[in-house]
């Protein structure tokens, strides 16, 4: 799991006496939390975990695009967060993690709810129709800026895209910390937080946590 000890936004000492209060989950998505840190397989962090959960339980939406499923943690905990009559679409490129997730998915009981669309997001977003009211970013992390539009065109207004790891362990905010070969994801991810800022149709707001968060709202027309 990705963690502020390696992303240096938060200082260690203040993220982890925060997750010393959060309430652990149970079930599925302890196993998960558990496999993801084993294998190594980036997951959404506690602290963006139970934001998302604050918000979708505020916000109540009934449909919810994913960017990036990896092993289907964020999904199942979104959809669980959402209740019986969500849907969520997830969108993955890599077989093995498609497959995992579809098996974590099923495991949950809920194949009726999630599905996971196999494909490079970049490709798979422009092929759909159906309007969502929330979009979670958290996959094609150098194509943000080109997804904007679609996403855009598929978010009601009034719904909330979210997108994460905007601060790039840091990088995005300070020059001295771009990494060799970093450097065309920094610019990128930096040109989509200057567009979603300034952008007519939306209202930003961003977080250092995780690994940087940024919440825009879809104003009304
Ligand atoms: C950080 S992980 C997603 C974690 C997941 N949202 C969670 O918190 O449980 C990012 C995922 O995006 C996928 N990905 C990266 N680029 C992609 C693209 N262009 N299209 C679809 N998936 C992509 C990666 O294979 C990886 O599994």
């Amino acid at each position: 799991m990705e963690s502020d000890h390696n992303n240096n936004i938060v200082q260690s000492y203040v993220s982890d006496y925060l997750n010393t209060l959060m309430p652990k989950h149970t079930g599925i998505l302890a196993r998960l939390e558990q496999d993801a840190a084993e294998q190594q397989i980036p997951i959404i962090t506690p602290e963006v975990a139970s934001l998302m959960e604050v918000l979708i339980k505020t916000t109540n939406p009934k449909h919810i695009l994913e960017v990036g499923t990896a092993i289907g943690y964020s999904a199942l905990l979104f959809c669980l967060a959402a209740g019986l009559e969500s849907h969520l679409i997830t969108i993955e490129r890599e077989p093995h993690l498609i497959d995992t997730a579809r098996a974590n998915i099923d495991e949950a009981g809920l194949t009726n709810q999630i599905k996971v669309m196999p494909g490079d997001a970049t490709e798979v977003l422009p092929c759909l129709t159906e309007p969502v009211d929330m979009i979670f970013l958290d996959g094609a992390k150098g194509h943000y800026t080109q997804m904007l539009e679609h996403c855009l065109n598929l978010l009601k207004p009034g719904g909330l895209l979210i997108s994460d790891n905007v601060l790039f362990r840091g990088m995005v905010a300070s020059e001295e910390k771009v990494k060799r070969r970093q450097g065309t994801i920094v610019t990128r991810m930096r040109t989509y937080l200057e567009t979603i800022t300034h952008h007519p149709q939306l209202k930003t707001s961003l977080l250092p946590i995780g690994d940087g968060l940024a919440i825009s709202l879809k104003l009304p027309k």
